[in-house]
């Protein structure tokens, strides 16, 4: 077990389920709606409450709000620690409205938000001592940049991990500060590559001392190590449900670098996870076996 600081966003999800996605201009009847807690780092953070961690999440949320309450108990309900969350009075909690297709399990999210990010001034009042590893969703740059050079500098020893989910101004700036960079399949296309193992060598290349993971969607996932690349076969699964399988893929991969196993296992391990996710709706109650 390790203690475990996430920093990032907490959502609303609204999850559509529809018999399969709709035309432009259609007007189509929804099966099932729902509505979940979501957000990467909390997402990330309750999947690695479920493998035995203590983990603590800290973002921000918004005072009276009904939406912050579903959040809360949610969080609650995996024994997510949240006291260092900052409560704003204004804005509303960031929203998705989700679709899931039945036919192929496939997510589209539409997202708002209108919120503050997490700032650094409050990032600075947690003890980081406390903690065995750190991770932190690649967004807020600036405030998140500073964030992570505290760390180091507090606790040096301390590994952190970075999701690069999304190409944004000035993510590279992240990079140095973390041993672990989780990249998404989006981000590795939108910098011109076309397979995990030619970005995967790229960046290896860049940062020699980084464990570098790119998740391929429903193919795999690579990574590679002091120039020893990896890939693993995704699970042969019947998708129902997508949503977070990124997240849940990087919970895996944490949880098995915390527990100090082979890249190779590691990504064995996170492959599992994710595709075990697809074969459910939410993430509440995953199989780890
Ligand atoms: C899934 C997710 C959803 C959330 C959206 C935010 O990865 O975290 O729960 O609504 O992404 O971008």
């Amino acid at each position: 077990m390790a203690r475990i600081l996430c920093i990032g966003i907490a959502t609303l999800d609204i999850v559509n389920e529809v018999t399969c996605y709709p035309d432009e201009d259609d007007e189509i009847r929804i099966l099932s709606q729902e509505k979940r807690r979501g957000g990467n780092a909390t997402n990330t953070s309750v999947v690695l409450s479920q493998l035995g961690h203590q983990c603590t999440w800290a973002g921000t949320l918004v005072k009276e709000d009904s939406d912050t309450q579903i959040i809360l108990a949610d969080l609650e309900y995996h024994q997510i620690n949240y006291k260092h969350c900052h409560f704003l009075n204004q804005g509303k909690i960031p929203t998705s409205y989700i679709t899931i297709s039945r036919q192929t399990g496939s997510r589209t999210i539409s997202h708002y938000r209108d919120l503050s990010e997490y700032s650094f001034q409050n990032f600075k009042k947690i003890n980081l001592h406390a903690f065995d590893w750190f991770h932190f969703e690649g967004r807020n740059i600036r405030q998140v940049q500073k964030m992570m050079q505290w760390c180091k500098q507090q606790c040096p020893e301390t590994p952190i991990s970075l999701e690069i989910e999304k190409p944004r101004d000035l993510i590279t700036n992240l990079f140095q500060d973390a041993s672990v960079l989780l990249f998404s399949k989006p981000y590795a296309l939108s910098q011109g590559y076309e397979s995990t193992k030619s970005f995967c060598w790229e960046s290896g290349s860049k940062y020699p001392d980084k464990t570098i993971i790119c998740a391929w969607g429903s193919s795999g996932a690579g990574a590679i190590h002091k120039k020893q690349y990896h890939w693993q076969n995704a699970l042969n699964i019947a998708a129902v449900d997508t949503l977070a399988a990124g997240d849940v893929f990087n919970a895996g991969i944490i949880d098995q670098q915390i527990r100090q196993h082979s890249l190779k296992k590691c990504l064995k391990f996170a492959n599992k996870l994710a595709g075990k996710k697809c074969e459910i709706k939410g993430i509440s109650s995953i199989s780890i076996k």
